[in-house]
């Protein structure tokens, strides 16, 4: 199969892409390396473009025979998406409008989606089922949903079918050492704490400890990045099979507090890493866990790298090797 992945220069396109070409699956990258890094592409065509640039989609689909999507380029980050809303409807929502457009004009009717926990909003229960209330509680949350909803009247309107797959906490980085997460700035819990384990950090700053949780910490379900992968594949072969349009959440199912992460993050290093609690971070849900039965049952996913100390572990070996992220 020939599958396209936008935004796969980026953290988890890079290692969608990495299953992919593991797999010997053809595989086309669209990127405006805004975030991606061309060095994060293993192989496989990459275009360097965006996504909002109707010509150069038409140029994409007309050199490649494309039978499915992946589709990850967006801005993802909560707190940007506060301030810059427009930023997300710009890149997030329009940019999946033109995807969709383009797809629909050159006869490709298949596409995985990259959603986000970030559209339920608070939960109204733990672990947290794909047929919740979804209530974003941000802007980012806001876009993501609006561009599954997007691909539904898609689907209804003209056959594509798609499969969302709502990611709760993805960390760690591909076994191999070769790629891993390196985001400018960096906002993530895992590896601003191995920044700190590197000493590029004086300490990390927990953002609150009055949370209804039993160490007052931020609860959430932290899933290694590569089996986020896998779970992109099944759902690709799943549509290629007929699969009818579905939605997933993406997690282990288990939480941990900031608090514990950090524990485990001193037990993977060996490092203090000194901690100072602070105010709480604007738009942040006390706890987030997912119930990932359906994806299990439906899509067979079953993730391997579960345990925390080894999704830690292995991000800890990529920033060690690679202490300032790719090359410029
Ligand atoms: N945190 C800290 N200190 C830091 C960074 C984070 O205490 O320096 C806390 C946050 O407040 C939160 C937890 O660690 O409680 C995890 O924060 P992240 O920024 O790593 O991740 P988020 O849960 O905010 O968001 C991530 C993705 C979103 C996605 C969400 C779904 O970035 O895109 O998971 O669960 F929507």
């Amino acid at each position: 199969m020939a599958v396209l992945v936008t935004g796969g220069a980026g953290y988890i396109g890079s290692h969608t892409v990495a299953e992919l070409l593991a797999k010997n699956e053809e595989v086309v990258i669209v990127d405006n390396l805004e975030q991606g890094h061309r060095e994060a592409v293993l192989g496989g065509k990459l275009y360097v473009g965006d996504i909002r640039d109707k010509d150069f989609l038409d140029t994409v689909f007309r050199e490649n025979a494309i039978d499915a999507v992946i589709h990850f380029a967006a801005n993802s980050l909560v707190g940007e998406s506060m301030q810059n809303p427009a930023k997300y409807y710009h890149n997030n929502v329009y940019g999946t409008l033109c995807l969709l457009e383009k797809m629909n004009e050159h006869g490709v009717n298949k596409i995985v989606f990259s959603s986000t926990a970030a559209a339920y909003g608070e939960p109204e229960n733990i672990p947290i089922l794909e047929t919740d209330r979804t209530l974003p509680t941000n802007a980012y949350g806001e876009t993501k949903l609006a561009m599954e909803n997007m691909m539904k009247w898609f689907d209804a309107a003209h056959g594509i079918k798609y499969v969302s797959l709502r990611y709760f906490n993805a960390a760690g980085a591909h076994e191999s050492g070769r790629i891993g997460e390196d985001h400018d700035p960096e906002t993530h819990l895992v590896p601003i704490i191995l920044q700190v384990a590197l000493g590029q950090r004086p300490h990390i700053s927990v953002f609150g400890e009055d949370y209804a949780t039993p160490d007052g910490t931020c609860i959430r379900d932290y899933i290694h990045v590569s089996d986020l992968a896998d779970a992109h594949i099944l759902a690709v072969k799943k549509l290629l099979r007929g699969g009818e349009s579905r939605i997933y959440n993406l997690g282990n199912g288990i939480g941990f507090s900031v608090k514990e992460v950090i524990e485990i993050a001193r037990q993977v290093t060996g490092h203090p890493i000194p901690a100072v609690v602070e105010a709480r971070r604007a738009g942040d849900p006390a706890v987030l866990v997912a119930s990932s039965e359906r994806t299990r049952e439906e899509l067979g996913w079953r993730p391997k790298r579960d345990r925390l100390e080894r999704i830690i572990a292995s991000a800890w070996a990529w920033h060690q090797s690679r202490p300032t992220g790719y090359e410029a």
